[in-house]
């Protein structure tokens, strides 16, 4: 008789824990309601165990300890499956979220994007070059003839092919005259390379080329834009100034340099106490390079520039040391991040 109640009681037990599936909140009420130790079932069991006539003991006693053992097992194993079954849902939606990773964009390519669109703005076009070139490009169609002392200036990379590694942008500017007819408005950004390493060299760096070319284009064409550009990059109210200089490809030429960013002009250390900071080389097309080019010298004149990328994020940024900008240290990098929207 009472071994059958043990019987019941076994198979309410596994009614209920499998009506409780996989819910943990239904499998703990189960427990609490077999289980428990203050009222649950296998304590009244037990209770009714102390109760039995000598001779039922040992075979109610022997039921019993399989039912507990039944129910602490099976207990177990459905809680152990609950969990695995929350696991798998791959949400837990207390946990703290996790925040991507940004990247942030190098200053040279900052410098190098706000450059690009204030000639776009003002109607250029963006275009690239070989960064290997051959001789003729590099030098002799700007008018650096093989033994020209210009060359020297410039401490080349030369490979076993006699390509150079270009040592400025001017080579593309010979491309774009080679293969397109003025009128030409063409702004030209890129790596280039020399034998230079120090704390304001690096065997790399970054120059943007200008060039235009067209009927009746004037040194004030030149002037107009440097400044218009000059100040925009910097600040409208730097100084712009035109030094007399020479370049083989141009004629005139000239160095411009801008009030110094850091002093404003009083003179300190990074302009040398002098108040100002060379920022470019420039000139008109030296007519020799238009012939170079197939374009027609006297119908045709134009200016250009050129100038160092890094130079500016170093005066933009106010980088102690020029090397930063190619350590590739993330805790230097990451202070750009995207830059300050255009
Ligand atoms: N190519 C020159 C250099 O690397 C810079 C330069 C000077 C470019 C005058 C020009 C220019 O287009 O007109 O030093």
């Amino acid at each position: 008789m009472s071994i059958e109640v043990l019987h019941r009681s076994r198979e309410e037990f596994l009614a209920a824990l499998t009506a409780a599936g996989t819910d943990p909140e239904g499998i703990e009420a189960v427990r609490v309601r077999f289980a428990g130790r203050r009222s649950g079932l296998l304590r009244d069991l037990e209770e009714t165990l102390k109760g039995l006539p000598r001779e039922e003991k040992p075979a109610y006693g022997k039921a019993l300890n399989e039912l507990k053992r039944l129910v602490e097992e099976t207990l177990g194993a459905a809680a152990e499956a609950a969990s695995r079954a929350k696991a798998s849902t791959g949400l837990d939606v207390t946990l703290p979220g996790r925040r991507p990773l940004v990247g942030s964009l190098h200053p040279v390519t900052l410098v190098r994007r706000e450059i690009e669109s204030i000639f776009l703005r003002m109607g250029y076009s963006v275009a690239d070059g070989p960064e290997i070139e051959d001789d003729w490009h590099n030098f002799e169609a700007l008018n650096i003839p093989p033994d020209h002392p210009a060359r020297d200036a410039q401490d080349t990379f030369y490979l076993p092919s006699g390509m150079v590694l270009r040592t400025h942008t001017s080579p593309v500017q010979v491309h774009t005259m080679e293969s397109q007819r003025p009128p030409i408005r063409v702004l030209i950004p890129g790596r280039v390379y020399r034998r230079d390493s120090d704390l304001r060299h690096s065997p790399m760096f970054h120059q943007v080329e200008c060039l235009v070319v067209d009927e009746g284009i004037t040194f004030g064409h030149l002037k107009g834009t440097l400044e218009a550009f000059l100040h925009g990059l910097f600040d409208p109210s730097l100084a712009v100034r035109f030094r007399p200089s020479f370049f083989p490809f141009t004629e005139p030429s000239a160095e411009v340099d801008i009030t110094c960013v850091l002093c404003r002009g009083a003179g300190c250390a990074m302009c040398s106490g002098s108040g100002w900071i060379e920022i470019l080389g420039s000139g008109m097309v030296d007519p020799r390079v238009f012939a170079a080019c197939g374009i027609d010298p006297k119908r045709y004149t134009g200016f250009a520039f050129g100038l160092g990328l890094d130079r500016v994020a170093v005066l933009k940024y106010r980088l102690p040391d020029l090397r930063l900008l190619f350590g590739g240290d993330e805790r230097f990098l990451r202070q750009f991040g995207m830059g300050v929207p255009a």
